[in-house]
């Protein structure tokens, strides 16, 4: 009887990591998920495994707790140049494809490394991007590395590595891109660390793609080595959020033992010398849109402080509020189709419905938003920036607007531009806490540890004051406990290496 209730418990803690991590476990696999749970236990404030195991049943854990049982149960093997068939993909076709078709354009690059371990994939590719842009200051080049356990992602943002990490890596890597510490490891150089950045996201669980975490607009995603912990259903779902995270026309790589035809059936795949790539072939969107179809009002003749618009709604909020706000009968059924196609990843149609109907909508920020983030989801910065523009001329006094022409501007590399949006959009809603937190990125991003430190601590003061589990205005659904803790990965990995 015992036994049968102990193995009931295992079974339904099985379940309970399988839902919270992604990370499966079937029963061959049951004594790494003791071992894992035994070493967590200390750490989670249990005395035993067993201890442990009835705690978290009785009460699911948090995030915090997700995070401390992830550095337990997870599998941390990487190296540089992992799978060199992928590698070489990038390097010789994929890379400089997205490039010659960028250069003398907007010249950017928005690279993934989801599940990135201790970062070796995501130096691989900066690497790969420093050797081929000789006018790589010329271009905004992005690479968010995410992981779900801290510990790595501290080694990562240290950049610190053993012998190990190099295997199979080519000779060049060590001599040009590497320094030798005292204690025989190696230190990768700045220049290269700079590129990355390192933030806890758990697949399983969180929200994107999102503007707010830089996890929107990817041209390449590499999510390898990690689908086949998941169990099947959380195969799918990550492989479906990933293709919303690409642009058209992006590519994802995953590992050659995870390239099944059925998972990436919404993909194209393209075979390259031992290697199979999945590209997002969408519709052929025409290059830019067509101005609106309507002209902003004139200037209302009231003090700005008298016409304060109330609060923008985020996206997420937008969706739900469509169905049960009043609006004009005209105006509502466009909304919703688009949000309807925007929760599908069907950005282009979204912002399709959203422009023909621009007339229905002049002061109206749900729509304004939503059509920013479709355009600034498919990569569209110059349209995204230019309907920001329009929504402020319509309604100067709404701090989303603001805040989202910032974010396009960031991503445009135009950061003083940026910084006075975003601190136009504080001015406008003090309160505004991912305004804050977007300033301290800029900060941090410019090698100003002070001043980063400064708006991330009025973020996390925001922060304590809000709902944790409410999602924040315009962050496709990051609430307030999950943006706290990017903000405390931020400090804790990244702290003062960018400076
Ligand atoms: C074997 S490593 C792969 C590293 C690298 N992508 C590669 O292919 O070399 C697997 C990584 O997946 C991460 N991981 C596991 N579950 C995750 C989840 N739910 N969300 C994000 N990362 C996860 C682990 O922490 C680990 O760093």
């Amino acid at each position: 009887l015992l036994n049968a209730a102990l193995s009931d418990e295992w079974a339904r803690m099985t379940a309970l990591i399988a839902e919270c991590l992604g990370l499966h476990f079937p029963p061959e696999r049951r004594n790494d998920l003791e071992r894992g749970i035994r070493e967590a236990a200390p750490e989670l404030g249990y005395e035993d495994a067993a201890a442990c195991v009835a705690g978290l049943l009785a009460a699911p854990p948090g995030n915090a707790q997700i995070r401390v049982l992830a550095s337990h149960l997870t599998i941390g093997e990487t190296y540089f140049f992992r799978d060199r068939p992928v590698m070489e993909a990038l390097a010789e076709t994929v890379l400089p494809e997205l490039i010659r078709a960028r250069r003398g354009g907007e010249q950017r690059l928005r690279i993934w490394s989801a599940a990135c371990c201790s970062g070796e994939e995501a130096y691989s590719v900066a690497i790969l991007l420093h050797r081929l842009l000789p006018d790589l200051r010329d271009w905004q080049v992005t690479i968010t590395a995410t992981d779900i356990n801290p510990r790595f992602l501290q080694k990562a943002a240290a950049g610190t590595y053993g012998e190990w990490s190099f295997r199979g890596a080519p000779a060049w890597l060590k001599q040009q891109y590497f320094e030798r510490t005292g204690d025989g490891r190696y230190t990768i150089v700045p220049e290269i660390r700079k590129m990355a950045s390192f933030t806890c996201l758990n697949l399983a669980k969180d929200a994107y793609p999102s503007l707010a975490t830089d996890t929107n607009a990817m041209d390449v995603v590499l999510c390898r080595n990690v689908l086949m912990y998941f169990t099947p259903a959380l195969m799918r779902e990550v492989t479906g959020k990933l293709h919303h995270a690409l642009v058209d026309g992006g590519w994802l790589a995953a590992s050659p033992s995870e390239s099944s035809a059925e998972l990436f059936a919404q993909f194209t795949g393209v075979n390259f010398p031992g290697a199979i790539l999945f590209r997002k072939d969408g519709a052929v969107r025409p290059a830019a849109l067509p101005p609106p179809a309507w002209t902003p009002r004139p200037e209302p003749f009231v003090p700005a402080a008298m016409d304060f618009p109330s609060p923008m709604p985020s996206v997420a909020q937008a969706f739900e509020s469509a169905v049960e706000t009043e609006a004009p009968v005209t105006a509502q059924p466009s909304l919703a189709a688009a949000q309807s196609l925007y929760r599908e990843g069907r950005y282009a149609e979204a912002a399709d419905t959203l422009r023909v109907s621009a007339a229905d909508h002049p002061r109206d920020g749900a729509f304004f938003s939503l059509l920013v983030h479709a355009l600034a989801n498919q990569g569209r910065l110059a349209d995204a920036l230019a309907w920001c523009e329009r929504w402020i001329a319509a309604d100067k006094v709404n701090c989303s607007g603001h805040y989202l022409r910032a974010v396009v501007l960031l991503e445009q590399g135009d950061r003083v531009e940026a910084r006075m949006s975003l601190q136009r959009a504080i001015y406008l809603d003090p309160e505004f806490v991912l305004a804050h937190y977007a300033l301290g990125n800029l900060a941090r991003s410019s090698g100003k540890p002070d001043e980063a430190d400064r708006h991330f601590a009025n973020a996390l003061l925001l922060l304590h004051g809000r709902p944790p589990d409410e999602p924040l205005p315009e962050s496709d659904g990051l609430t307030a406990r999950r943006l706290a803790e990017f903000i405390a990965s931020l400090t804790a990995t990244q702290g003062r290496h960018d400076s």
